[in-house]
């Protein structure tokens, strides 16, 4: 038996009922705990509650860490849980509808909140660069009208660049798109995509791969 997979999985649908990226995250959790044996999954829904940055975050973030105010410390705390739990995660898996063109903005709060100087990425000569390595992340995309990719889809590129910026290039996108569309086919490809990247595509962690 190998090691625990460490998975991260972030819902960002406001639907908690008749969510087709939740159950799409979902049918991937279960197909990865299928393939790998043992995971290890942390859930974070974005839905329930995440805030924004402000003026104090701002000021507490630009602080060095060893100037920082214990309140400026706590204005962080959330923030650092998140960083946190992007860390410990080898593979990450996130729900994302398309809303108005874009991400939710929940999910638009996650990633301000997990952007972080010094801990996700770092100001360079060359310019920024992603410091997490070594992390694989499936994005699943749920839409009505717009085609993943389409130039209309703000949030499949946004994701891609935002998980990059991190440091988090390898990246698969699920597609459910179209859902008015395509009706039922549309979330039947996605099941079908996730059951061939788990099953048949290169492991994500071959050493944890169940016997
Ligand atoms: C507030 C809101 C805005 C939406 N905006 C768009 C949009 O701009 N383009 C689109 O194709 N679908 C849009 N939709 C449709 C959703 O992307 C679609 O219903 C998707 O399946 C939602 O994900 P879910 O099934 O996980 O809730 C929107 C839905 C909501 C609730």
């Amino acid at each position: 038996m190998g090691k625990a997979l460490k998975i991260l999985r972030i819902d960002s649908s406001g639907r908690q009922h008749g969510s087709s990226s939740r159950a799409l995250t979902d049918e991937l959790v279960a197909a990865l705990a299928d393939r790998y044996g043992q995971v290890q999954l942390v859930k974070r829904d974005l839905a329930e509650s995440i805030p924004h940055v402000d003026q104090a975050w701002i000021e507490a973030n630009f602080t060095p860490e060893e100037n920082r105010s214990d309140s400026q410390s706590k204005v962080l705390s959330f923030s650092d849980l998140l960083v946190a739990e992007l860390k410990e995660a080898e593979v990450l898996v996130i729900g994302v509808p398309i809303y108005n063109f874009g991400v939710p903005a929940a999910l638009k709060a996650w990633v301000d909140m997990i952007a972080r100087a010094r801990l996700t990425f770092a100001y360079t000569e060359n310019g920024p660069v992603g410091l997490l390595r070594e992390k694989k992340a499936f994005i699943v995309v749920a839409s009505g009208g717009v085609g993943v990719d389409s130039p209309v889809d703000f949030a499949t590129p946004y994701m891609r660049q935002a998980l990059k910026f991190v440091g988090i290039t390898d990246i698969e996108v699920i597609v459910a798109d179209q859902q008015n569309i395509r009706g039922e086919e549309s979330v039947s490809a996605a099941r079908a995509q996730i059951a061939n990247s788990v099953y048949t595509s290169q492991p994500v962690r071959s050493s944890h791969l169940a016997a």
